[in-house]
């Protein structure tokens, strides 16, 4: 047997049926803390640990895209010093994880809005997502000040000045035109969109592009989300009947004969 076959059989995971794209609200460090009288603060600390070992894992069983949920645009009303504190993990994050994630081939993007980020943050997030723009194995996409309705906003006032400029018709806008100008516009839809903590909403993630997700729901609160509930979730995927609306599917992804 393989090396290959050998590792995905490992995690009992079927390598034609992979998730291409995988998104995770990482929900539940506040409470995490709380349930251990520590501050918030301890509680994102102990989160940045979980970001590593399921970037560990996501490359390791060929995941193409994984997309965290890192910061939304309401998360900017949140008390000042945590907003400070958030923002000082991220960029330690990145300064101190871009060389292994350049090691294993992954490239660092991000969806949001950059320019709301300190400034110090972004010099960090452009030097290492330059550093990493070509590596091809997986791509780690940040959601940072990111807001699903926000995102839309922004698409809508790109296409109407399309239009008023009389570069597009109005009666040309389609789908695919209201995709392309979404942050997400490079990446395949989410397959899987996961959130920890027992949440069950959305909180403004990915709104357009998770029309025909798989949900994962689960009570761990992030830190302590391991790599085996995660391999856990895409078994669970694999075996989901992903329909897309047809009456009959024999894969699970998407396609029909
Ligand atoms: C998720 O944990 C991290 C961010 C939203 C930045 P929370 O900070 O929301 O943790 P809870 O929901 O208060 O437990
Ligand atoms: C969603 O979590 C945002 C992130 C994980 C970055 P929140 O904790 O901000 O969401 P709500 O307030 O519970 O909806
Ligand atoms: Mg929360």
């Amino acid at each position: 047997m393989s090396e290959q076959t050998d590792k995905f059989k490992k995690y009992g995971i079927d390598p034609s049926r992979l998730p291409r794209h995988v998104a995770i609200i990482m929900d539940g460090n506040g409470r995490w803390a709380k349930k251990k009288f520590m501050n918030r603060v301890s509680g994102h600390e102990k989160g940045s640990e979980a970001v590593r070992s399921i970037v560990t894992i996501c490359r390791e069983i060929e995941i193409e895209v994984l997309t965290l949920y890192a910061f939304s645009t309401e998360n900017w009303a949140r008390p000042k010093a945590e907003v400070a504190a958030l923002m000082a993990l991220l960029k330690k994050f990145i300064v101190s994880e871009i060389d292994s994630l350049h090691k294993k081939g992954i490239r660092l993007e991000m969806i949001g809005q950059k320019e709301k980020l300190p400034q110090d943050v972004r010099d960090a997030l452009d030097g290492a997502m330059s550093h990493t723009a070509r590596n091809k194995q997986m791509c780690l996409n940040l959601a940072l000040s990111y807001g699903g309705r926000e995102e839309i906003v922004h698409a809508v006032r790109k296409i109407a000045s399309k239009v008023k400029k009389g570069k597009l018709s109005s009666g040309k806008i389609t789908e695919e035109v209201i995709s392309q100008h979404l942050y997400t516009r490079k990446l395949p839809d989410p397959d899987m969109v996961i959130r920890t903590s027992g949440e069950m909403r959305l909180s403004n993630f990915l709104l357009w592009q998770s029309g025909y997700a798989e949900f994962f729901f689960t009570k761990t609160l992030w830190p302590d989300f391991t790599e085996q509930e995660f391999v856990e979730m895409v078994k669970d995927y694999q075996s989901r009947d992903r329909r897309f609306g047809k009456v009959v599917c024999s894969s699970n992804d998407g396609s029909q004969q």
